[in-house]
């Protein structure tokens, strides 16, 4: 199929009360095993790229190549700007053909910050826009944060005035590795989302348990990032064929085995959010 929209998508998710999953990709392994997961389940799924991955290679190559995945895929599949830092490397994924885009504003005052997603939304037009009120903690990119958890209030202010499609929630989640238990505030999740009608985003799933990735799907999330747990994973596999065969050297040798452990855990992520035959 042609790249999808995350618009239907997330909409459809909302109102079925499941999540769709975004999963980071670094690799052509990471992009196809992400998607074989998804037509394997008849699932809807988003790719993503981080800034940091655009700095690994330029969208435009990582589009075209999801692209011509997605094309003989069965299910929908979007491509999505994620933490976009600036305006200006929104503008480029849009021209490439991404077919959302995050702009991560959340480090700045929140004037600054309503101020750049409304540039980015009035930019974008009809491509849907993700932003974030709030720090999502940890690491991401090699960059650290503190979380600072959304305030309702602030959030419906932020959501009205910039006219984004999707809204990145800090409720205690943290990208990259978890030090101790995560700690989710799911009644502030449910507080935004009496206050913010419009898809809710879940950032830093990775090492949360499954049973509070489903309650903060059923307390209103309906995308759910996932990056952490396909890179170990990926790495995971890599690491064991080398183990197994130190002497080679083909890349589609340990190559292949990494795709493998990103599509089974792909599979559990999406048998998790409940997306599974939603396409
Ligand atoms: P994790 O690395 O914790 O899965 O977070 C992913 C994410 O939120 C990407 O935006």
């Amino acid at each position: 199929m042609p790249l999808a929209s995350i618009r239907s998508m997330l909409l459809a998710a909302k109102s079925g009360q499941y999540a769709v999953c975004a999963f980071n990709i670094e690799n052509m392994e990471m992009a196809q095993a992400a998607i074989s997961a998804a037509a394997e389940l008849r699932s809807p799924v988003i790719i993503q790229t981080t800034p940091g991955t655009l700095k690994y290679a330029a969208p435009e190559i990582y589009l075209a190549m999801v692209r011509q995945i997605a094309a003989a895929a069965p299910v929908p599949v979007a491509m999505h700007l994620d933490h976009g830092e600036t305006y200006e490397m929104a503008e480029r994924c849009r021209a490439a053909g991404y077919t959302s885009l995050m702009i991560d504003g959340s480090k700045l005052p929140f004037e600054d910050n309503v101020a750049l997603s409304c540039r980015v939304t009035a930019m974008a037009g009809e491509t849907p826009v993700e932003a974030e009120l709030g720090t999502v903690g940890g690491k991401e990119d090699g960059h650290g944060a503190a979380i600072d958890y959304t305030d309702p209030d602030k959030a419906a202010e932020f959501a009205a005035r910039t006219g984004i499609f999707s809204f990145a929630v800090a409720i205690g989640t943290a990208h990259g590795v978890y030090k101790g238990e995560p700690r989710l505030d799911i009644a502030l999740l449910k507080k935004i989302r009496a206050v913010v009608n419009i898809p809710l985003v879940l950032h830093g799933t990775s090492g949360v348990a499954a049973g509070d990735v489903q309650e903060c799907i059923a307390s209103g999330i309906c995308k759910v990032n996932y990056a952490t747990d396909l890179r170990m994973a990926y790495t995971a596999g890599v690491r064991e064929a080398l183990a197994l065969k130190p002497d080679s050297f083909d890349p589609k040798y340990f190559g292949a085995a990494g795709r493998e452990k990103v599509r089974l855990t792909a599979m559990e992520r999406i048998r998790l959010t409940g997306s599974q035959g939603a396409a």
